[in-house]
């Protein structure tokens, strides 16, 4: 099995903690290990042959030293000039593995989810190894809970066998309001958790069918060497990242294909999407506020709300579900339900320049 961890994206919903330079998954988010390095403890343990950690070139030497503990397994770093969203580096970490390995099972993961159930997590990965050998693509499903519109909903064929994998009748990449709703209420139909598992050809096959363009790129990349020199395939991934669109997998690949099967994951999960998912996963006071690094916190009728001092003392008086995040030269305040609309302050302040 092949370990391949996405880990290129921006955060820019964690600002101000979260910058271009250290995005969510190199933030220590709980205290201690960042999250990356717990996306890679948790697969050590399966001893994949290889991982691949596929980050943008800015982030590429701040994720080398944040990972140069990892001893025992191979740690490749592949660095992409530009973000061209999942499909594409996803598409490229298949054709590295393919060089080698075609029937190659990799296991795809997000660096910057939470997990509570490690153990559980890496028995469910186990599980999904056999469809993803017999040519599934295998994705881990989460079951419901509210109707979130910026996920992926999958609608599983439970006819089939008693605790899945389960054949998959459609996948609808971030429906609206009113599909969302319609969704949750038919109870068949499980989140997209965007934990991938399936074998190098398969995918490769599948972006030869749905994004031919992508598939001849990847396809023209070098295969004369056996060994794995990522450093040499630089030039290459330039100009071949000049040349191809952003998309996700989610909408390149997982609505067109036939071929996906959803296996449901019980081991509790949460994609930190924003900082309104950070109360769930930490500890609160008795009056739901949490305090996140060490923050000292005097609370007078306050109450759910989530604060990050800095090493600032915070104080807060008759306010409640607000986000407080201070860093050494920005100060977020924002109501925890609009915890969504913080990447727009990043967008203002990109515009400003
Ligand atoms: N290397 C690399 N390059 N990684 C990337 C890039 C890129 O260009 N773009 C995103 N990623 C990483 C992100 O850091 C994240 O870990 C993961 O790929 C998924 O990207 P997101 O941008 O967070 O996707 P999303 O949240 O909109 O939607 C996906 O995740 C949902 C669950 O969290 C989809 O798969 C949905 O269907 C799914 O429900
Ligand atoms: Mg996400």
């Amino acid at each position: 099995m092949y370990a391949v961890i996405l880990a290129g994206g921006s955060g820019t919903r964690f600002w101000p903690l979260s910058r271009k330079r250290t995005p969510k998954q190199l933030m220590s988010v709980f205290g201690g290990r960042s999250m990356l390095q717990r996306t890679i403890d948790r697969v050590l343990p399966l001893k994949p042959k290889r991982i691949l950690v596929i980050t943008n070139a800015e982030q590429a030497a701040a994720t080398a030293e944040q990972l140069a503990y990892v001893k025992g397994v191979p740690l490749d770093i592949i660095a992409e000039p530009v973000g061209r969203n999942t499909a594409p580096a996803i598409g490229l970490a298949a054709a590295v593995i393919a060089r080698h390995d075609s029937q190659g099972v990799m296991v795809v993961l997000p660096a910057d989810h939470f997990i509570a159930d490690e153990e559980r997590f890496r028995a469910t990965l186990l599980a999904a190894r056999e469809p993803a050998f017999n040519g599934y693509l295998v994705t881990l499903g989460i079951t419901p809970d509210r109707p979130e519109t910026g996920y992926g909903y999958i609608e599983a064929d439970k006819a089939y066998r008693g605790a899945g994998p389960y054949p998959v009748k459609r996948f609808v990449e971030k429906p609206n309001l009113e599909k969302a709703l319609e969704y949750l209420e038919a109870g068949s139909f499980y989140w997209n958790s965007g934990m991938f598992l399936w074998r190098a050809d398969t995918i490769l096959e599948e972006m030869s069918s749905h994004m031919p363009e992508l598939y001849r790129e990847l396809d023209g990349l070098d295969s004369g060497s056996d060994i794995w020199e990522i450093a040499d395939l630089k030039p290459q991934i330039e100009a071949i990242y000049g040349r191809i669109a952003s998309e996700s997998i989610d909408y390149g690949i997982m609505e067109k294909s036939e071929k996906v099967e959803v296996l449901p994951a019980e081991f509790g999960w949460s994609d930190v999407g924003s900082w309104s998912a950070m109360p769930a996963l930490l500890e609160a006071d008795t009056n739901g506020n949490v305090a996140m690094n060490d923050t000292r916190l005097i609370a007078i009728d306050a109450k759910g709300c989530l604060v990050n001092g800095s090493g600032k003392l915070v104080a807060l008086v008759g306010v409640s579900d607000l986000a407080v995040v201070n860093t050494d030269d920005a100060l977020l305040v924002c109501p925890l339900d609009r915890a969504q609309d913080v990447k727009k302050v990043v967008e203002e302040l990109e515009r400003q320049g």
